[in-house]
């Protein structure tokens, strides 16, 4: 029963949880998804190109999962990077709700969740990983890169997955003619038909 968008703010549908085991960059960790999600029961093809080709973050500062659902990317950059602060940020309240429990069950306490209005903005980002949310729409897309590549820090960077086909060539152009802010972003790969983008100030 239900028209819900993965984007939803509060899922209708009946939540259903599905807990994996998961290898995460080498964490072999269990997690849950959520229905009312995005990708629930698996871990998404494009998430998993971005867990494969990101270089390791750095061991601390503050780290930004964008989009988080049900928390793979987020909960990952906190097993690899032991000292950093990482906010995952979705609109969805049951992601939200999901990713907080699978970092609880990890005792990962360095997780935190918000939305995007609640987020603080109280110091530069380090580093952003993101799988963004594509079905939004893409003014809406292009809305909220510019609110949060601005944050990045001096030497801050993102990391971004977003399938060919869904407009990867046409949003990388989009950032490097500067309609974000000023900066440059490369291709490093493509991976079953996803590019991984690698966003760096100028
Ligand atoms: C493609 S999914 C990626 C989810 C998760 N990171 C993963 O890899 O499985 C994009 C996520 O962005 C969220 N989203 C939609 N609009 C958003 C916004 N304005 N700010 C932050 N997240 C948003 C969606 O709810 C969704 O969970």
């Amino acid at each position: 029963m239900t028209g819900d968008h993965y984007f939803s703010d509060a899922p209708e549908s009946a939540l259903r949880l599905t807990t994996k085991t998961l290898n995460l960059r080498g964490h072999e960790v269990e997690l849950s998804s959520a229905s009312g999600t995005f990708s629930p029961g698996s871990l998404d093809t494009g998430t998993a190109q971005l867990l494969k080709w990101a270089p390791a973050p750095p061991a601390t500062g503050r780290f930004v999962d964008l989009g988080c659902g049900w928390g793979p990317l987020a909960i990952a950059l906190a097993l690899e990077s032991p000292e950093a602060t990482i906010w995952a940020i979705d609109v969805n309240e049951r992601a939200l709700e999901t990713t907080a429990q699978n970092a609880a069950r990890l005792t990962l306490s360095r997780v935190h969740t918000s939305r995007p209005e609640t987020y603080p903005d109280d110091a530069p980002i380090d580093l952003l990983w993101s799988n963004p949310p594509i079905r939004v729409g893409k003014e809406a897309l292009h809305q909220i890169l510019q609110v949060w590549l601005p944050r990045l820090a001096p030497e801050g960077e993102a990391w971004l997955v977003v399938a060919k086909k869904l407009g990867g060539d046409s949003l990388q152009a989009w950032l490097n003619a500067g309609n974000a802010g000023e900066f440059i972003v490369e291709r490093t790969e493509t991976s079953k038909g996803y590019r991984i983008l690698r966003v760096q100030r100028t």
